[in-house]
């Protein structure tokens, strides 16, 4: 390779990056044993408004174009204070945070954000990531 062509190179993934400001935000992250326990979680103290896969019920619809549009692009830190601080919605924060984290990865994999290597935390960094 050239110097000229590495240095087209090495522009190009600098546009890449720079390119939009999402690229540039962490993405939210979780681990499949934490999405493994929401899942067990979520029947317990969601499934009942939410239905088992989160499609609806008595409360709206946690996946698809109703998530999209509530959630994606927004910090994963307010997704997790409005669940951890209103759901369940006859039971505001009676959950452990733990159990909370949990969830929320559920939510994550049911919207097919995929998992990675660190863990979802109870003050999560990032953003979760548009479609
Ligand atoms: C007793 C019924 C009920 C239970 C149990 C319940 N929810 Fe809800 N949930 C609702 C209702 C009703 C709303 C709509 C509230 C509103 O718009 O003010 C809602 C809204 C939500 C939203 C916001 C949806 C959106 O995109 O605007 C999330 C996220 C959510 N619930 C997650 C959960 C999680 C996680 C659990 C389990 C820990 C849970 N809910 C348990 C009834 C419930």
């Amino acid at each position: 390779m050239t110097i000229r062509t590495s240095r087209a190179v090495a522009a190009m993934a600098l546009c890449a990056t720079l390119g939009s400001g999402e690229a540039l935000a962490q993405k939210v992250t979780y681990t499949d044993t934490q999405a493994l326990r929401g899942s067990q979680e979520f029947a317990g103290a969601c499934s009942k408004c939410h239905g088992g896969a989160a499609t609806g019920g008595q409360g709206p619809a946690l996946v698809g174009a109703k998530f999209d549009a509530a959630w994606r692009g927004k910090p994963a830190k307010q997704l997790f204070e409005f669940i951890s601080g209103n759901m369940p919605y006859d039971d505001p924060g009676g959950l452990g945070k733990d159990t909370y984290v949990a969830i929320m990865a559920h939510i994550l994999k049911l919207n097919g954000i995929p998992s990675g290597q660190g863990p979802l935390v109870v003050d999560p960094p990032g953003v979760i990531p548009a479609r």
